[in-house]
């Protein structure tokens, strides 16, 4: 049994990120597994972009396997559940650990029958996968009271499991209405997942102080994704995008997050070249996808690159100095900049990336994970979103 509580969360597909965004967020974080990390601080799985679930450690095994777990499950449970006065619905998810969905649900199982001698009644939720996914999780409110329980049983890299007592999974429900029910979307300025436009504000913003009445810019703002999930996360949002077109789709996408999902904070949005505009302060943090440069569905010739990383680099470093004159020092930025995957997954980087002392920027400090580390791409995608977490000088 903990003195202090501690936490566990389940990190996303590009766990490296996701680490970062803890840690950014809340401090006291360290690698657990490599899809899980241990925090000090209960994170808020809504507020979160790069994890699916978290969670409160409740028992700990030094090392062990899926026998030595289900031992201490049925008589940790047994004993806390046998006097409830209520239905428990009751979920487990094993991660890192060498098991079987069958093996899960034997342990449900016998908890059930040992419980009910007790009087006390348990419904499973089955195990199609040794872990159970974030949408049948989420529907079935595990973690979101008393009476819905979902065990998450990690094994980390050194051995040690833990099996905490979920607090809550990603809402993926309200990602994808968020996403795919924006009245007005643009394939060719990209797909922004809400996601990572959480992820995004987050490593900008980093800590949040309560009550602080926060506006964030997003100087290539698009379709609005970034603005309307800093809006959600309690932020002003303050949009610029050199195309009218995107400041029109932005103005009917983010009335329609005011009107649909109901949040009260403020937005503005104008035209403007964020390699010469004059932004109107506050701006506390910038969180930006900007400019990409073409799209690629193969790796793109020498030369090719050569020309397109250039144009980027030209772009996105005026952008840099531009910004860089009207922010005071210390402010944050995350800027997302395009990074090129060859086919042996080698990366080629813009050359401003190794030069940002010169642009007047320093990174910020994110002990978990290396800087080259922050990319998002998927297994199919050329060009990588790579996040430069930064601070004005
Ligand atoms: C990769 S997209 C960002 C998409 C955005 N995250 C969204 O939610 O739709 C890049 C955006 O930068 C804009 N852009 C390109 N060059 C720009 C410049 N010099 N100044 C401002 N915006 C620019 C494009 O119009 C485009 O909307």
């Amino acid at each position: 049994m903990y003195t202090s509580d501690m936490y566990i969360a389940i990190l996303g597909r590009q766990s490296a990120l996701g680490l970062a965004e803890l840690e950014r967020v809340y401090g006291g974080v360290s690698r657990f597994s490599h899809e899980s990390a241990r925090l000090e601080y209960a994170p808020d799985i809504q507020r979160l972009g790069g994890s699916l679930k978290a969670g409160k450690i409740v028992l700990e095994l030094p090392r062990g396997d899926w026998r030595a777990v289900h031992t201490k499950i049925l008589q940790h449970y047994e004993k806390n559940w046998q006097s409830v006065d209520h239905k428990i619905t009751l979920g487990i998810s094993t991660y890192g650990l060498r098991t079987s969905g069958r093996d899960i649900q034997r342990t449900g199982i016998t908890l059930k029958q040992q419980l009910k001698k007790h009087g006390t009644s348990l419904r499973l939720i089955p195990n199609a996968e040794p872990a159970l996914n974030t949408a049948t999780a989420h529907h079935n409110k595990l973690g979101l009271s008393p009476n819905k329980v979902e065990l998450l049983v990690v094994q980390g890299a050194d051995g040690a499991i833990v099996v905490a007592e979920s607090t809550g999974s990603q809402n993926i429900t309200a990602l994808a209405r968020r996403d795919q029910g924006r009245p007005k979307r643009d394939a060719f300025v990209g797909m922004l997942p809400p996601k990572l436009a959480q992820i995004i504000t987050n490593l900008a913003v980093g800590p949040r102080h309560s009550g602080s009445n926060l506006t964030i810019l997003d100087p290539f703002c698009g379709t609005g994704v970034i603005l309307q999930e800093a809006m959600l996360l309690d932020y002003d949002a303050y949009g610029t995008d050199l195309a009218d077109k995107m400041i029109d789709f932005s103005q009917v996408n983010l009335e329609w997050a005011q009107q649909t999902l109901h949040t009260q904070k403020s937005f503005r949005v104008t035209q403007g070249d964020a390699m010469t505009t004059t932004w109107q302060p506050p701006v506390d943090a910038v969180a930006c996808e900007s400019y990409l440069g073409q799209p690629f569905s193969a790796p793109p010739s020498p030369s090719k690159l050569r020309e397109v990383r250039g144009n980027c680099d030209h772009i996105i470093g005026l952008f840099l100095r531009n910004i860089g004159a009207q922010l005071p020092a210390g402010t944050p930025l995350c800027v997302a900049v395009p990074a090129w995957r060859a086919v042996d997954s080698t990366f080629t980087h813009l050359p401003l990336t190794n030069e940002l002392d010169s642009y007047g920027y320093r990174r910020i400090k994110i002990q978990g994970v290396s800087s080259r580390e922050l990319l998002y791409y998927r297994e199919d995608q050329v060009v990588a979103r790579e996040l430069l977490v930064i601070e004005k000088i």
